[in-house]
């Protein structure tokens, strides 16, 4: 399966950065082996997509809620960013866990409403150094793979060991290989053969000095890149990682 390289704005980006970021990407992954996804905030969508329009680079956004409709002040639900132009949602990011206190049981609503509006879920799983401490990174990770994905669920996971999230630190290439080899395991039991074929990024720390080991791991499905996808030159080295 192509691996595919996702760029997490995360809260990063006016329209001045979009045309920086954005407008390149087309023509630089034209003939490329990988697939490609940018997740920049809500308010660059529709400029987005303009720019992507026709090309191989695909669009995504960051959350949703949970709810098709309704008396939600200051939410957007999936229907609306499908309706401007993303394909993907990213959902349980570690940052969203903490900041907005999303549990497993909100993800899962998430990704349902997700699978509605015809996008394409990205499900975020990963250990704190704590739990990895305790060396419970497994059974955290299986326990929000079993709550927060539905019957049948059809989408990406992205490990992302939450002390590596924009930390400059990353596992032992044998930790990520270890964590995907495991995370495949609990989809097979959990989804049935399906399992097999959903692509698992890795992502925490990914930058063009790492991207090629991390890329070449077994069961590396591609990468969920953050801070580096803020620098047009990086990015474009991680995909031609890929590539
Ligand atoms: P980082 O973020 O690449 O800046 O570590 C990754 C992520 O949170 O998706």
């Amino acid at each position: 399966m192509r691996q595919l390289i996702a760029g997490n704005w995360k809260m990063n980006g006016l329209l001045a950065q979009l045309a920086e970021l954005a407008q390149p990407l087309p023509a630089a992954s034209a003939n490329l082996a990988a697939d490609v996804l940018i997740c920049p905030p809500a308010t660059l969508l529709t400029a987005a997509a303009a720019i992507l329009a026709g090309s191989r680079v695909a669009l995504g956004a960051q959350d949703c809620h949970e709810a098709q409709s309704g008396a939600h002040t200051g939410d957007l639900s999936a229907s609306m960013l499908r309706d401007a132009g993303a394909r993907f949602v990213i959902l349980g990011h570690s940052e969203r866990r903490a900041d907005h206190g999303e549990t497993d049981a909100i993800v899962r609503a998430k990704v349902e409403a997700a699978t509605i509006a015809s996008l394409v879920p990205i499900v975020c799983v990963g250990e704190t150094e704590a739990q990895r401490l305790a060396a419970i990174q497994n059974d955290v990770v299986t326990s929000q793979l079993r709550g927060g994905l539905p019957d049948g669920y059809s989408g990406v996971i992205a490990y992302e060991p939450v002390w590596a999230i924009g930390t400059g630190r990353v596992p032992q290439d044998a930790d990520i290989a270890a964590m995907h080899a495991h995370i495949r395991v609990v989809l097979i039991e959990r989804l049935g053969s399906s399992g097999r074929d959903l692509r698992i990024l890795y992502g925490g720390s990914v930058k063009p000095s790492n991207a090629r080991a991390v890329l070449a791991l077994p069961e590396v499905g591609g990468a969920m890149v953050g801070g580096a996808s803020l620098n047009a030159a990086d990015f474009m080295a991680i995909i031609h990682a890929a590539a």
